[in-house]
């Protein structure tokens, strides 16, 4: 079993980049192809030997609790046909993880949905996957890498990689030493910088494994940009202390949250599917 059992996945945001879709929808539910987000991001976990799965939900968001669940009519009509296999997958996840949710009252940014999400995960380290950045590898998967770091550092690790210089105002950019390859040990971290404050072009992408100091570290820290409480102000403490490592992974990322990064991942998807 892996030294990490617990796998948060933060969803409760707006989606407000893909209204009119996600009115009545959660953004975690659209598809690449045919497979929502939400059930890419619960397949990685569980390739890195997670089977607890906790979900940090909001209004509108049921959907996401009936996708991990049987649907009693549906399978009913698809049995013996040739389409029973389609949902095999999903059957197989619900089989092997369990669910928990909790609802986020009020959206206060990534840092207060973790903190919300902290009453299913307990005194424990802990996975963290954002959905809606859907990441390919060719060997292992994100989490995977990160989980084998984490039994060597035993510390805090956020999946980094490269961006251009002028979109670093999208993301938490990292400055720290590397100290072997595409290991870096953080010293400071800022919260989407203009492209001229930024100390690097390396960003802070939607996985990362958090010791369980961070809820309290979480709690003492002031709100940042925009009134929202972020993760990168939580990561700054323990950073500070030497305590995290930026973890350059092998593979793709498609930023789903966003039109472009979703179609280009359709795209891929679709392509490399062979259909
Ligand atoms: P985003 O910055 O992508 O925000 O959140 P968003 O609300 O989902 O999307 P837009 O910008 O309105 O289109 C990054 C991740 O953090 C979660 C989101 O669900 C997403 O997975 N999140 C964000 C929360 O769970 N709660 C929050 O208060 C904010």
């Amino acid at each position: 079993m892996s030294v990490i059992r617990k796998c948060l996945f933060p969803a409760a945001g707006y989606g407000t980049r893909f209204l009119p879709a996600t009115k009545a929808m959660p953004k975690e539910m659209l598809p690449i192809v045919t497979k929502p987000l939400i059930q890419y991001g619960v397949e990685e976990a569980m390739e890195a030997g997670i089977t607890n799965m906790a979900i940090v939900t909001g209004r509108g968001k049921r959907a996401l609790e009936d996708h991990f669940d049987i649907s009693y009519e549906l399978e009913h009509q698809i049995q013996g046909s040739d389409k029973e296999n389609l949902l095999s997958e999903t059957r197989d996840i619900m089989e092997r993880c369990t669910f928990s949710y909790t609802r986020q009252v009020e959206m206060k940014g990534l840092g207060h949905a973790i903190l919300v999400g902290g009453s299913l995960i307990g005194n424990e380290p802990f996975a963290v996957i954002l959905a809606d950045d859907y990441c390919v590898t060719e060997g292992d998967g994100v989490l995977t890498q990160m989980v084998k770091l984490y039994e060597q550092h035993q510390c805090s690790i956020v999946a980094i990689e490269e961006v251009p210089h002028d979109e670093t105002y999208k993301y938490g950019v990292i400055e720290g030493a590397e100290e072997s390859e595409g290991v870096y040990r953080l010293s400071n971290m800022v919260e989407k910088p203009a492209p001229e404050d930024a100390p690097s072009n390396l960003a802070i992408i939607g996985r990362y494994i958090l010791t369980p100091d961070i809820f309290e570290i979480i709690q003492n820290t002031p709100p940042g940009k925009n009134g929202e409480m972020q993760i990168t102000d939580a990561l700054l403490a323990q950073a500070k202390e030497g305590r995290v490592i930026g973890y350059r992974f092998q593979g793709q990322r498609f930023d789903c949250g966003s039109v472009a990064g979703y179609i280009d991942a359709t795209n891929f998807t679709y392509q490399k599917s062979g259909a």
